[in-house]
Parts: structure tokens; C-alpha cells; sequence
């Protein structure tokens, strides 16, 4: 019967042979914008021979994250991260990758959450410290050095994140400029040289570490000596690499995501002096410069808090997310074959006539209890993912987002120099391109 049904319908612009691959690299999102418009919720496009169905509304949202991983597959979609990664994680198969996850969930438990939140103040505060009286920003850059910072030292630890230095970090903006889903990771191009060096690079810094920790188990307590021990304990044939692998993906989900988002929220706040108002009260309110705050006043910083979750709406870091379809998926309308890839759009997802409120608009009152937009449909925020595979890192990006936000505006005045930024998109993460800001400290 469904194989009676047609296939998504395609989107106008294919060339011959190469489909939309050349647009898809230049501007993935007037793919997007121009299927959505010729055909609605659910079209195609073709990266080369590769046939991609884009799952948009609410219903197919929903089929996209509630299918099990035989029949839609995550390890396949990203197999381009496994030149950098192998099998870590998502990309390991699925009864392994069931395996590492609790050793991820293990580094969010609520003590470890506490005390990262002192850590994030302590390090959003340096940031400020350095900034001195008065002066001119640029804001992007200084957001990747600071989240680079709090991921160092709340997941590797003082004594690693000081040893690894700025090189390790460097190196991770080698791998994502060769994140590249079309061509052969092996193919002999420099942007492939380069990342294998990068990767060569962080795996010379960090093995003998790990190395160390497998043989003293007893002398350490971090991350990664919590990877070790865990994986020797229960994950069968774990190397000093299958950790390697783990920890550099675990601080590539996290880093470059959480920067340009955070960006983005600042900028966006700035963009909107009234609603900044209404920030900037509560954190008067709730907060006081120079001293510590906690979760419960953290709790009372809602309108920031929406504001958040507006910038995950409109300026995703995420903005695509995909999967390889396994069984044959139906949609109604239409079927998705076995072969296929099926993705979702935060383009799409975010900016659905019927679920969001002038959707153009700026508006973190649309989260607010008597409006809760958000709430309607499950799947209808998708910045982080949804279903089994939904980021877990979620609750400490929003964290620090919101530390950033409230330091920020608790001890400057502040201005964007670059009044509109625009989007640079990466297949690691989206950010805004070069942001400048003024600031002045407040008396
Ligand atoms: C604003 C910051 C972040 C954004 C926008 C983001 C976005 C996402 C998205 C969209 C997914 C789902 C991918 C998919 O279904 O295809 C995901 C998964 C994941 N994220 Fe995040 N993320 C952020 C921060 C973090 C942080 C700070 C960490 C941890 C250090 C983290 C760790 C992970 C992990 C481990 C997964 C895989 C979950 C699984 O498959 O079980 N993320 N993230």
C-alpha cells in the first residue's frame, strides 16, 4: 500500500549530477526557505546522488524524533564526524553507544551541575575582570574563549585544562572547517590533512594523560579520570583512543554550540533595549555585582531565562539535524525509502505559522506561563534536539548562557558597534559573523 504513495516532492534547483550540493555549502538555508515555499512542510533535495527528505510540521517533527534509531539512524547521518571522532557516542553502533551513555549523564548529576555554576561565575567574571574600565569588543571571539575556559575546567579539570593549553583548543576549529557531509573524509585535500594533524595534535597532548590515569586510578578525580574508570569497568575492549575519542566529542558538542548561542543572546538582548529593560530589572533585583549567586536566584531570572530560549529559536546553533532512514518511513502524504536521508530544520520547526506568534518577531513573552508557545507541540523547539538522542548538555549550556546575560549586564553599560550581524553558518555550529560591542563599567 505506502509504496504506492509519491516521495517527498523536490525542490526546484537541482543541477545535474551534483543536486543541490553547491548550494547546500554556500547557503544551506535558502534550500530551506525555497522548499518550504514551493511545496510546504515536506519536500527534497539531492546532495549529489543522495536523496534528503526535509521532515517539517509539528506531525513529522514528531515521526523524526520518536522513530527508534534502526528505523531513522543516527551513527550513519554523521559519519563524517567519525574521521575525527570514530565510534564515539551517537556514532558508535547503537548497543555501544547505549553503553557510553550513562557515562555522559554521569557529569550532569545535580552536585556536578552546582558546582559548575560556580565555576561558570568565576570564569564569566575574569572575562569581565580583563575587559578593564571601558572599551570595544569583539564579541564572537571573546564568547569562544570564555565557554572554552568553563568546558575546561568544569569537565577536564584545572590540572588538565592548564596543561592542554590554547593548542588544543585552536585545533578544534581545524576539525570543524573540515566537517564536510558530501565528500569521502579520506579524500587527499588539505582541509583533510589538516584536520588528521589537528587530531594528531590533541591525541599527543591527551594520551599520555590518559594513559597516567589508567595506570593511578587511585590519584585522580576528574572527567577523565571518571571516562577511564568507567570504561575500564564496563565498556568491553575500551582503549586509551575509544577515551580520547569520547572526550574530544564530548567537548565538540558542547563548546562551539554554547558560544554562538550565547552570542547570539547577548546580541539579541542588545538588539531589543525594551525587553533588555525587563532584564536588566530583575537581575537588579536578584543579583548582586561582586558576589556569588546561587541556583534559587538564578531561578527568579525568568525573563532572562526566556530570552534564552528566544535565541534557541531564532538563532539556533543547531540548525539542521539528521538521520539515514533504515525502514522505509511514512508520512501520509508521502514515503521516505530505505536509503534516504530524513533531516529536520530549526529554520522550518521554528518559524511554523501555527505554533509561533509573529514568528519574525523577537518576543521572549511568547514563553511566558499564560502564552507558552513552546508548549503546545513537544516537538516544536528543536535547538537541542529531541527524543532519546536530545543534547545533554541542554541544562548547562542554558546555564551559562544565562551566567553570561547576568554578569554582563550587572556590571556594564553596553552598546553593539556592529548593529546587524549575520549568520555565519558551520556544520559544527552556527554563530554570528564578527560582533563588536562597547561597554562601560557601571560605577
Ligand atoms: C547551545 C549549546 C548547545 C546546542 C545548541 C546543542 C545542540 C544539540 C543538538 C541539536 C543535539 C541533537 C543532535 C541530533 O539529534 O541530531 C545535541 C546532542 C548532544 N549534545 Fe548538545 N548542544 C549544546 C550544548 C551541549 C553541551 C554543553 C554538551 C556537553 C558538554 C552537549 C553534549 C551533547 C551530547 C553528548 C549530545 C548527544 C546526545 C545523544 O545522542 O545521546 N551539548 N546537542
Amino acid at each position: 500500500m505506502s509504496n504506492q504513495k509519491p516521495t517527498p516532492p523536490q525542490v526546484s534547483g537541482a543541477l545535474p549530477v551534483l543536486g543541490h550540493v553547491l548550494e547546500f555549502r554556500k547557503s544551506r538555508e535558502t534550500i530551506f526557505a525555497r522548499g518550504y515555499a514551493e511545496h510546504g512542510e515536506v519536500f527534497s533535495y539531492k546532495l549529489a546522488t543522495q536523496n534528503v527528505a526535509v521532515l517539517g510540521g509539528t506531525k513529522n517533527q514528531r515521526i523524526f524524533f520518536s522513530e527508534t534509531d534502526q528505523a531513522l539512524n543516527m551513527q550513519e547521518s554523521y559519519r563524517f564526524l567519525q574521521a575525527m571522532f570514530e565510534d564515539a557516542l551517537f556514532l558508535a553502533p547503537h548497543d555501544e553507544y547505549l553503553k557510553q551513555r550513562p557515562m555522559v549523564m554521569e557529569l550532569f548529576k545535580r552536585q556536578k551541575m552546582l558546582d559548575y555554576l560556580n565555576i561558570m561565575q568565576v570564569e564569566v567574571q575574569k572575562m569581565l575582570d580583563r575587559w578593564g574600565a571601558s572599551g570595544e569588543i569583539e564579541f564572537t571571539q571573546e564568547m569562544d574563549l570564555l565557554v572554552q575556559e568553563v568546558a575546561g575546567y568544569c569537565f577536564l579539570g584545572a590540572e588538565i585544562h592548564e596543561q592542554i593549553g590554547r593548542e588544543f583548543w585552536d585545533s578544534y576549529r581545524v576539525l570543524s572547517a573540515a566537517l564536510d557531509p558530501v565528500l569521502p573524509p579520506n579524500l587527499p585535500l588539505p582541509k583533510f590533512r589538516k584536520r588528521d594533524q589537528a587530531k594528531a595534535k590533541m591525541s599527543a597532548i591527551l594520551k599520555p594523560m590518559i594513559a597516567t590515569r589508567r595506570q593511578n586510578p587511585d590519584q585522580y578525580d576528574d572527567l577523565l579520570q571518571h571516562l577511564v574508570s568507567y570504561s575500564m569497568e564496563h565498556v568491553e575492549g575500551s582503549t586509551d583512543d575509544s577515551v580520547l575519542n569520547l572526550l574530544l566529542a564530548l567537548m565538540f558538542a558542547g563548546h562551539e554550540t554554547t558560544a554562538g548561542q550565547g552570542a547570539w543572546a547577548v546580541i539579541q538582548l542588545l538588539q531589543n533595549p525594551d525587553y533588555l529593560a525587563l532584564v536588566q530589572a530583575e537581575i537588579d533585583a536578584h543579583t548582586t555585582a561582586g558576589e556569588m549567586f546561587d541556583h534559587r536566584a538564578m531561578a527568579k531570572l525568568t525573563h532572562t531565562a526566556w530570552a534564552v530560549r528566544e535565541t534557541e529559536r531564532m538563532r539556533p546553533s543547531a540548525d539542521i539535524l539528521m538521520r539515514t532512514v533504515h525502514e522505509e518511513l511514512d508520512l501520509g502524504e508521502y514515503v521516505v525509502p530505505k536509503g534516504w536521508m530524513a533531516q529536520v530544520s530549526a529554520d522550518i520547526a521554528h518559524n511554523l505559522p501555527g505554533v509561533w506568534t509573529d514568528a519574525d518577531k523577537y518576543d521572549p513573552l511568547r514563553y511566558a506561563p499564560d502564552r507558552a508557545e513552546d508548549k503546545q507541540d513537544r516537538y516544536s523547539m528543536i535547538g537541542f534536539g529531541g527524543g532519546m538522542h536530545k543534547c545533554t548538555g541542554m541544562n548547562f549550556a542554558n546555564n551559562e548562557m544565562i551566567i553570561i546575560i547576568t554578569k554582563l549586564f550587572q556590571q556594564f553599560e553596553v552598546e553593539l558597534v556592529t548593529q546587524n550581524p549575520g549568520i555565519e553558518r558551520g556544520l559544527g555550529a552556527n554563530r554570528p559573523d564578527k560582533t563588536v560591542l562597547r561597554y562601560k563599567r557601571k560605577r
